[in-house]
């Protein structure tokens, strides 16, 4: 039952006490996220990872990528742990390395890999937190950076301070939102196709291109509509409405603000009692923020539930087997289950690139 896991963890937890530390994101559903000893949206829980050096594990309670980058940014003995290892992402599962390596080259050949005159080179490389080590192997390697939700912008301006144009992955709406945001005008953000060679169309967009996009995107963010916004307004007078830059530009344009999931949280903290909020993002902390909030109303912008179906793969009973393993008991030796090891032959070059991010500034 719920309760008997409920107790299984705080068990195991108490006995490993120091030993382990359980990050969770914010669209972990409750039962789990009750346990973490830090929440965070994807910027918050990179840094978190190195908080706790004396840790010797680190149970990460999210999806694939993020446990990856904690395995990046902590110590070489500390041990990260992915509750379950079928927790991934689509969005980014949809920039795989070989395919941005071959529009890497294709880009080389028509730009050149000459700096200008002020030092800056052809192409910056930048990946969404959203991505496998290998492809922000890929940037580090390249001259390019990590962002997530919460810096995109500082990320970028860093990227124009190094490179003419950018090339961002996977997302295409963080990175479009973001771009649009900062006055590059739409014509000058192609999407990278890979089935035009160079030279077509596409040939003649990218000439003038300042930020080339990926064609990925979030299938629960990508849900969100114009309509949705209307109807809440029409039945909301009032209603702030909130979405995360992963929704379609469209849906960022009609809102009234967007921002991370920290963001969202933090709107709605810093607002006066009564307020009426629509959220465009993952059901689990809408429905979390609205429970946490009875002085609000909040709901999601989309009527029908969307959860993440990855992130939903971590439950209780997950998160007890890997605690309880940890523990070990009298017929069973401590084990380390569903460890997240990034291959050393991307782990240099990674670090490079989330460094860049952790220490760019506004
Ligand atoms: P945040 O960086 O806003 O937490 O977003 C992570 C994510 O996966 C959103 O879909
Ligand atoms: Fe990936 Fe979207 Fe889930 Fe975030 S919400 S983890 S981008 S599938």
């Amino acid at each position: 039952s719920a309760e008997e896991l409920d107790a299984r963890i705080r068990s195991a937890k108490a006995t490993l006490g120091d030993r382990v530390v359980i990050l969770g994101h914010f669209y972990q559903r409750s039962e789990v996220l009750e346990h973490a000893d830090f929440v965070g949206d994807s910027f918050q829980l990179a840094q978190a990872t190195k908080s706790r050096p004396d840790a010797e594990a680190i149970v990460f309670c999210g999806v694939h990528f993020m446990a990856e980058t904690a395995d990046l940014l902590s110590g070489p003995d500390q041990a990260v742990i992915l509750p379950n290892l079928a927790a991934g992402c689509s969005m980014a599962d949809m920039a795989d390395i070989d395919s941005v390596t071959d529009c890497w080259e294709q880009l080389e050949e028509l730009y050149g890999t000459e700096a200008d005159a002020s030092g800056r080179v052809p192409v910056i490389p930048v990946t969404y937190m959203n991505s496998s080590a290998a492809l922000k192997a890929f940037c580090g390697a390249n001259g390019g950076i990590v962002c997530t939700s919460s810096n995109a912008e500082t990320v970028l301006k860093w990227a124009f301070e190094r490179g003419q144009r950018v090339l961002f992955f996977p997302d295409q709406h963080l990175g479009r939102n973001t771009a649009k945001a900062m006055g590059i005008p739409l014509e000058r953000m192609p999407m990278w196709n890979p089935r035009k060679p160079l030279g077509g169309s596409t040939g003649t967009e990218l000439e003038a291109a300042q930020v080339i996009l990926w064609h990925g995107f979030c299938s629960v963010h990508k849900r969100f509509t114009v309509d949705q916004i209307t109807t809440a307004r029409a039945e909301h007078p009032g209603v702030r409405v909130i979405v995360h830059p992963e929704c379609p530009m469209a849906v960022v344009d009609a809102a009234d603000e967007y921002g991370s999931t920290d963001y969202i949280k933090k709107a709605i903290e810093a607002a006066p009692a009564g307020s009426t909020f629509a959220i465009g993002t993952e059901i689990n902390l809408v429905q979390r923020l609205a429970a946490e909030h009875p002085e609000h109303t909040i709901f999601c912008l989309d009527p029908v539930v969307c959860p993440c179906s990855t992130m939903y793969r971590i439950h209780s009973g997950y998160l007890a087997w890997v605690l309880e393993a940890l523990v070990g008991d009298a017929g069973q030796p401590p084990a380390v289950l569903n460890r997240i090891e990034v291959p050393a032959t991307d782990a240099t070059n990674a670090r490079v690139a989330l460094e860049r991010m952790l220490t760019a500034r506004p």
